[in-house]
């Protein structure tokens, strides 16, 4: 799970549907997030709501909130206060104008939501976001609804399945969620709380949607969870079947070309899943692993259960099964009772690793959890020196790494057209953006390319004769 991933959801064309509500959705937070705003965007779809890119053509807005700091939940109010002030706009126009709240400020803060701002009209989790269309019916009708519920039905169940067109106009690459919820209980972390506990989705359910994609088009899945390695289902020799061997399943699916999971715990990488990346070719070389510090006492005070030995022994594990796997984590600095020499293991470690990229933040107290009633909180100032610090480590690790890619063969997935004509964007096996010279007609197509040049967040390179594998 990270906080850098804010894909648009896309717009299906309005113009075929001109009576037709328009709906925006705005998405904060991680990948989770992502996929669940597609997924209502479906679930709107079918009571006859298109989604569009422009908020001010919105008949209704939706906050896809996330909870994770202090400051994306503050983001959240004063958006919130920008629409009140559009409702009152509308309704001087005698135009429906509707706002909801879904995600994890919606479920951590229900009833509060709508004391703070009346002007909401829905309130919803992300259990129970597939009750949407019923809420809006609700509310139009002068009902507010808030439903915080952790819903006994599994939502998918009763979502309606994307239609084909809508599949493909999102792209050749997509989210899967099949996992949700946190049993770990790091004691600075509300996920536990927004997201309850682990909950995997059924085998079939996965495969069934997988083919979905696959069929309108879809070339790469990343299967999510907050928790993604906890997945467990039965399989269909009865075995109960962990994440590995999902993806021994998924590596099957003709069509299929490449494979990514997040967000990962170390606890939870079993020899299955490791072995995974040893066997599938489609099994990308990239991993998310979070380790969050580096000093064995701030990780228990942290309720990691691991320590960072363990960690490191891990990661060499992972990389004799996979050489050329990249490696990507997330930091917090300045957990309360964190010391000079706690932060100086902390770089340490992420020297020993050498990461290709990761996410580091300030420790941000939230409410309820237990790291909030521990004394000895780091001071504002300290942590933002200790931030710049390993954030200015973690860069130049990230560039030394697409430096190393230069004057490589790679193989790259072919995904959106670029900014300049005659130009693609794709990905490399390591999640790197790569700018080539190709035909917007080959998006879709995993093409060989030579590196030939890094920029600030993306790579140049240039076509070049089928590699031979290094
Ligand atoms: N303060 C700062 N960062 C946090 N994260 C989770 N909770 C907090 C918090 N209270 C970070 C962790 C996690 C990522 C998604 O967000 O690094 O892995
Ligand atoms: Fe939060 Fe820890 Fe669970 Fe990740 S593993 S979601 S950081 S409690």
């Amino acid at each position: 799970m990270n906080e850098h991933v804010s894909l648009p959801v896309p717009a299906e064309e309005a113009t075929q549907r001109p009576n037709s509500r328009k709906v925006f959705i705005k998405t904060y937070g991680c990948q989770m997030n992502v996929y669940d705003s597609v997924r209502m965007g479906d679930a709107l779809a079918s009571e006859g709501y298109v989604t569009t890119e422009e908020m001010a053509d919105a008949d209704l807005v939706l906050l896809n909130t996330c909870h994770i700091r202090e400051k994306a939940a503050d983001k959240v109010y004063s958006a919130l206060g920008r629409l009140r002030e559009m409702k009152k706009t509308r309704a001087a126009e005698g135009r429906e104008f509707m706002i909801g709240v879904t995600g994890c400020v919606a479920q951590a803060e229900g009833e509060e939501i709508v004391r703070r701002e009346p002007a909401v009209d829905v309130v919803i989790g992300p259990q129970t976001y597939h009750r949407l269309p019923q809420a809006l019916k609700s509310a139009r009708t002068g009902r507010r609804v808030v439903d915080t519920e952790y819903a006994v039905e599994d939502k998918f169940e009763h979502l309606p399945k994307a239609e084909k067109a809508a599949t493909r106009a999102r792209g050749v690459t997509s989210f899967l969620t099949v996992q949700e919820g946190c049993d770990k209980f790091c004691t600075f972390c509300v996920v536990p709380y927004t997201r309850g506990s682990e909950v995997s989705r059924p085998l079939a359910q996965i495969l069934d949607e997988a083919h979905r994609l696959v069929d309108a088009g879809v070339r790469e899945i990343t299967l999510l969870g907050q928790n993604v390695n906890a997945w467990r289902s039965e399989g269909p020799d009865g075995r109960e079947w962990s994440l590995g061997d999902l993806l021994y399943r998924l590596a099957d699916v003709p069509g299929l070309a490449r494979l990514r999971y997040t967000t990962s715990h170390p606890r939870d990488m079993d020899d299955k899943l490791i072995e995974a990346h040893r066997d599938l070719r489609s099994l990308m070389p990239y991993l998310h692993l979070p380790v969050q510090a580096g000093s064995d006492r701030i990780l228990k005070s942290m309720n990691r259960r691991h320590t960072a030995a363990e960690y490191l022994r891990l990661i060499e594990r992972i990389r004799t099964a996979r050489p050329d796997i990249a490696m990507s984590g997330d930091f917090i600095v300045g957990f309360p009772g964190e010391t000079d020499a706690d932060f100086e293991d902390t770089l340490r470690l992420v020297e020993e690793v050498g990461y290709a990229s990761a996410y580091s933040f300030k420790y941000s107290t939230r409410p309820g959890t237990p790291g909030a009633e521990l004394g000895d909180q780091v001071p504002e100032d300290v942590k933002s020196e200790r931030l710049e610090r390993l954030q200015a480590l973690l860069l130049k690790q990230q560039a030394d790494f697409a430096k190393s890619c230069v004057g490589k063969v790679i193989d790259l997935l072919l995904e959106k057209p670029g900014r300049m004509p005659g130009q693609v964007i794709g990905r490399s096996p390591w999640l790197q953006s790569v700018n080539v010279d190709a035909k917007t007609s080959q998006i879709g197509d995993i093409i060989p390319v030579r590196i030939i040049g890094t920029g600030p967040n993306s790579l140049f390179a240039e076509p070049a004769e089928r590699l031979m594998r290094a």
